[in-house]
């Protein structure tokens, strides 16, 4: 029996002191990707993502809401876990470096190198950025800010630490990357972590005094200092196997995801340490490109920010993972706007492969289907397909899927099934589809699903150019819905605040008399076509007419559940295009987990005499 291959990947493990954006879904989503292809080309697959919660970044954030910082990671983490969750990434584990194994860990592979004698106590005197929690040397300054975070005045740090002997491992490093044994790609990124360790390396600071920087993992050897935050993150490559089993199956990672804003600490520190530790090094990091909006860095204060919670919410999570893997080329860097998103969401996603699939099923559901042994519609690209894969080129294979789907959409318009009634077109049709939606599965799955259920086929690399077991087919709903995109809408995409963290001081009373929160009868309830998550309400205030409110409960309650019921509102946000209907209010409910862990919501029942449009205060 051959062996299955194995395909461990990994994101980088995201700070949580803010809500997830645009960029750290990229990179998950391209990793997902990445897991969902292997799994289709039947390897064992571990992926893993997850969230860097100590240092001094999290420390001084939770601060600022008044809260601990373990409450302050509480709150955010499950941001991202919901955020990758709505975005359909199958990861194998969400690592959280609070996790009491993935602690222990890091204390015991610190004793590890300790006793090797890598590491020594020493006096560090550097700048440190807190924005990436890293030191600069002062050469490495422009004007005198960090290179990365220009808002941002490093700190002159002179400080008893303990120091990890990283000049050792310039050297074999440098013959490591040259040989291909530890590959960096793409290669404009090999030659400049090759410069880079040309110059040589220098120890580096591995601790910080416990009285300066409380939060973190204490050093087994000291009990006076934590663990530098890199040192920490960095080892949830491997705690996140979680177990001798998955490591013994999984290390090293076949490739690690991440852009050009940490790849030097992870070209240099990370390997350096496992080799420290004799661990094999991963086979190869792959650095991609970053996302600026509008041709400006996203941030908070120029309003520019993408929630990807957002868009999936408005576009669905599958035009938000296709957006991203195909708007720019994987590994250059390139500008990604709302209005991009939903001209490639109307023009490729519902105008292309949402329309060839109606099409077909309708006439298939008309006309029937008549097999044919040798379709013209074969699809001869798989092993270009695989190459594109492996080179990390996923807008190419993009590129390639919807070629063969504009091939297909001028073979309809060539053969007029619609007035030639003709079966045997329509059977190559469907034998298109069916090659067209396993190729997309690992990009928009949630729609692929979708599809392979209707039709009846399994999603396999097996099944590309078999036959297609002719059943009776019926018209398939709506894929995507067209959005019409508003500019004027687009702003309200920004937080003030990381979502969830209302500390005492943050409403002023004059806040609070500006929210406008009614008893409202919810009066009819419609299903959304195309939407499993959202119901259409129509509710009444007391006003001229009633609101249209689009809310996102219906894997919590029922049209019956609903219907004549009086709920509280909040009547006073401005309107917001949900799947092209404009939203006129919000249904107040409170958010939390059963003891499984899943979703629990529950809404907001007024006592029965409340009247209709009453406001509470
Ligand atoms: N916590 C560290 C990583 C430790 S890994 C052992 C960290 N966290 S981060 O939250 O700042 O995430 C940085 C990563 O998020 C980038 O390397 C990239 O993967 C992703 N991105 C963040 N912003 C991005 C863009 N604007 N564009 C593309 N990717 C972006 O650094």
């Amino acid at each position: 029996m051959v062996k299955n291959k194995k395909f461990y990947v990994t994101t980088p493990i995201y700070y949580p002191n803010d809500e997830p954006h645009i960029g750290s879904a990229y990179t998950t989503i391209a990793a997902d990707v990445l897991a969902r292809w292997h799994r289709l080309l039947g390897d064992e697959v571990y992926f893993l993502t997850g969230t860097d919660e100590h240092g001094q970044k999290i420390q001084e954030s939770a601060e600022k809401v008044g809260l601990k910082p373990k409450d302050f990671v509480d709150k955010i983490a499950p941001k991202f876990i919901e955020a990758f969750k709505l975005l359909d990434i199958s990861n194998n584990r969400f690592i959280r470096t609070t996790d009491n194994d993935h602690e222990k860990a890091v204390s015991i592979i610190l004793q590890k190198i300790y006793d090797k004698k890598f590491i020594y106590k020493g006096k560090y005197e550097a700048y440190y950025c807190i924005a990436c929690e890293q030191y600069l040397t002062k050469s490495e300054l422009v004007d005198d800010k960090c290179p990365r975070h220009p808002n941002v005045s490093p700190e002159f740090k002179s400080e008893e630490s303990y120091m990890f002997k990283l000049s050792s491992f310039s050297d074999k490093l440098l013959k490591l990357i040259k040989s291909g044994k530890y590959s960096i790609m793409p290669e404009a990124r090999r030659k400049e972590i090759i410069n880079f360790l040309e110059s040589g390396l220098q120890d580096i600071s591995i601790s910080r005094l416990k009285t300066k920087v409380s939060w973190g993992v204490e050093l087994p050897f000291d009990k006076n200092h934590t663990t530098y935050v890199w040192i920490d993150a960095f080892w949830n490559y491997v705690s996140g196997l979680s177990d001798k089993k998955n490591f013994s199956a999984f290390w090293p990672p076949d490739v690690q995801l991440m852009a050009k804003d940490i790849i030097r600490v992870h070209a240099t520190i990370w390997p350096a340490l496992l080799l420290a530790l004799d661990y094999d090094l991963p086979k190869c990091l792959f650095v991609h490109g970053y996302f600026t909006i509008d041709g400006q860095k996203m941030s908070k204060s120029l309003g520019n920010v993408l929630s990807p919670v957002y868009l999936a919410n408005k576009y669905g999570s599958d035009s938000v993972r296709y957006y991203v893997m195909r708007n720019i080329s994987f590994g250059s860097d390139g500008d990604v706007s709302e209005k991009s998103l939903a001209t490639r969401h109307n023009t490729e996603l519902a105008d292309k492969f949402g329309n060839l699939v109606s099409r077909v099923s309708a006439l298939a559901e008309k006309y029937g289907l008549e097999s044919v042994k040798l379709p013209v519609l074969s699809f001869g690209k798989l092993e270009n397909i695989k190459k594109l894969f492996d080179n990390f080129e996923l807008d190419k294979v993009l590129s390639e899927i919807f070629s063969y789907i504009d091939k297909c959409n001028e073979f309809v318009t060539d053969k007029k099934p619609w007035e030639s009634g003709d079966k045997k077109a329509l059977y190559e049709l469907v034998f298109a589809i069916k090659n067209i939606t396993i190729l997309l599965s690992p990009f928009i799955p949630s729609s692929c699903d979708k599809v392979s259920k209707h039709f009846n086929f399994k999603i396999s690399l097996d099944e590309i150019n078999k036959s297609f077991k002719i059943i009776p087919i019926k018209k398939i709903s709506i894929l995507f819905n067209k959005v019409e995109f508003n500019e004027e809408v687009v702003k309200h995409n920004v937080n003030k605040s990381p979502i969830g963290i209302v500390s005492m001081s943050d409403l002023k009373f004059d806040d609070w008399s500006k929210v406008d929160l009614r008893v409202g009868k919810v009066v009819s309830v419609e299903e959304v076509i195309g939407s499993d998550k959202l119901l259409k309400l129509s509710v009444d205030f007391a006003e001229k007419s009633h609101r249209t409110i689009m809310s996102g409960i219906k894997k919590f309650y029922s049209i019956k559940e609903l219907k004549g019921k009086k709920f509280v509102f909040l009547t006073n946000l401005e309107p917001r295009k949900i799947m092209g209907v404009s939203s006129e209010a919000m249904i107040l409910a409170s958010h939390s987990k059963d003891n499984k862990g899943d979703e629990k919501l529950s809404l907001f029942v007024p006592d029965k005499d409340a009247d209709i449009g009453s406001k509470l205060g």
